[in-house]
């Protein structure tokens, strides 16, 4: 007569049986919600977090003086949307949106060609914001730019 002594063996009993196929279905149910929220929790916290204030802020402290240096360019947060601060081949201070006024791509600076550059569909803008060549309709929002203290401070007035 065959014995099933293996654990892991189900029989076609075991699957008839109601109270184990219920254990199962629970069991089955209980990482699925666990699952569900591992990955749905994150998502929903940075849903959650508050749009940055676009509309109200007008000055940022970009960077620090001592960061910066010649024919260099950072990315930086301005109200919700990015902005770059540029330090020119001469050592002066620009700043302007970092959104691509044609399809709204984020711009990037191009060190050692005193050029901006929408990798997107190739539109170039000068150090002063304007157009270059490529399809952008218009120059680059400019903001204004001093020191203040450490910091290098930039203003949308
Ligand atoms: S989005 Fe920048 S050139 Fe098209």
């Amino acid at each position: 007569m065959f014995t099933n002594n293996c654990p892991d063996h189900i029989s076609n009993n075991d699957l008839a049986n109601p109270q184990r196929r219920s254990f199962l279905s629970k069991a089955l149910a209980a990482v699925s919600i666990l699952f569900t929220g591992f990955v749905l929790y994150p998502m929903l916290q940075f849903l959650k977090q508050p749009l940055a204030k676009g509309g109200t802020v007008s000055r940022v402290a970009a960077a620090k003086i001592s960061e910066m240096t010649n024919d260099s360019a950072r990315i930086f947060r301005f109200g919700d949307s990015p902005a770059m601060l540029v330090k020119t081949p001469e050592g002066e201070l620009k700043a302007f949106t970092a959104i691509c006024t044609h399809l709204d791509c984020t711009v990037q600076y191009v060190k050692g060609k005193r050029h901006i550059l929408c990798a997107c569909h190739n539109g170039k803008y000068d150090l002063n914001g304007q157009v270059l060549s490529g399809p952008p309709p218009r120059a680059l929002e400019e903001f204004r730019v001093f020191e203040e203290g450490e910091d290098i401070i930039v203003s949308r007035t």
